[in-house]
């Protein structure tokens, strides 16, 4: 990777303050990341439905000043809990946006989703606050469309890997492979030679468990390392992207369904396999995959489950199923729901611009 290519100019005009906003989705992996090098850059390629309900809103106001300060805001309560985590965001991207050591930065975020709902806010979070920070540059600097979203996908992967790829839809790619043209290990590109099924394929999140995760994905990443089975794995995952990109265009969902599956089970498998082992899985994360299979071989109904570090249940499926999945939901699965929750989504576009304010 070239630093250059991604370093705002020294000599920009910047806005002396200002206000802009924007709302960025989450993101389910279909093909897993798991394992990376320093500083994230990933062990291998994936590829990713963009969410469309869940996603974050964030509001960043700045103004020049001698150093940084950072206050956050979550749904309007002062937070420092996620300084610290912004701080290291904030240091990472001063390489290739030095104007962030100059300025006073307010962020008021709220996340579409339940609150430690166990959804992974952190890719729709640090995709949200990239795009902010970038709009800034953008002000100043003549950034085109495809470079201002190359670049705030970079910079979000600073943040948290998966969160590169959120700042596309319908899918990211995020990692080099040789069939993906254009992929990088350095930002996600977007991804839509996909067929009309897939366009509003269904995500129904069944929230098994809310709690903090015992183990972060951090930790999880870096168990890769040592891992016996890792070379294994990755060469699987490469193959999965070249595998998976004809069934997306070919709209094969059995394949589909086999290979999604596969996926999601082999990541929890990598973790039940560490040194240290660990298992995210709860009771009620089986129960409802076995609700889900039985389901689908009684009734030929193409339901799929998906997983991302967590308990909760991805359940997948093409649009025209929906109403027959939301029954499915309420008569057999909402049981193993903490609290029977459970959020819609489907596969989205991708980020919104909601505000943009410079003085
Ligand atoms: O981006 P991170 O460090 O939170 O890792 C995400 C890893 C998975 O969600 C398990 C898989 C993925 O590709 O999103």
């Amino acid at each position: 990777m070239r630093q250059d290519d991604y370093t705002a100019q020294v000599a920009l005009v910047l806005p002396e303050s200002g206000t802009v906003a924007w709302d960025s989705p989450s993101n389910i992996a279909l093909v897993k990341y798991w394992g990376k090098k320093p500083v994230q850059l990933p062990a291998n390629a994936s590829i990713s439905f963009t969410l469309k309900n869940c996603y974050t809103a964030t509001k960043l106001s700045f103004s020049k000043a001698e150093k940084r300060s950072v206050k956050v805001f979550v749904n309007g309560k002062e937070q420092s809990s996620f300084l610290k985590k912004i701080e290291i965001f904030f240091k990472r991207i001063e390489d290739y946006c030095p104007y962030v050591k100059n300025y006073a930065f307010k962020i008021e975020t709220e996340n579409t989703f339940p609150h430690s709902s166990g959804i992974a806010s952190s890719a729709s979070g640090f995709s949200a606050l990239a795009l902010c920070v970038l709009s800034i540059e953008r002000k100043a600097a003549e950034l085109s469309d495809d470079d201002f979203y190359k670049k705030a996908s970079f910079l979000s992967r600073l943040g948290s890997g998966s969160a590169c790829r959120s700042v596309y839809g319908p899918m990211g790619v995020w990692g080099e492979h040789a069939n993906y043209e254009g992929s990088s290990n350095d930002f996600a590109i977007a991804y839509d030679d996909i067929h009309e099924v897939f366009k509003n394929y269904q995500d129904t999140i069944l929230l098994v468990d809310k709690g903090e995760k015992k183990v972060s994905s951090t930790l999880g990443h870096d168990l890769m390392n040592d891992h016996p089975f890792a070379v294994n794995r990755f060469e699987e995952a490469r193959n999965h992207m070249i595998d998976l990109q004809k069934i997306l265009k070919d709209g094969n969902i059995l394949d589909f369904n086999r290979l999604v599956e596969k996926e999601a089970l082999t990541l929890h498998a990598m973790m039940m396999t560490s040194d240290p082992y660990f298992m995210l899985f709860k009771p009620n994360t089986l129960n409802i995959i076995h609700k889900v299979w039985e389901k689908r071989e009684s009734e030929g109904i193409p339901f799929t489950i998906t997983l991302d570090a967590g308990a909760n249940v991805h359940l997948l499926y093409p649009a025209e199923y929906k109403q027959v999945a939301l029954d499915f939901i309420k008569n057999d699965l909402i049981a193993y729901c903490q609290n029977e929750q459970y959020i819609c989504d489907e596969v989205g576009n991708g980020p919104l611009l909601k505000m943009e304010h410079y003085a």
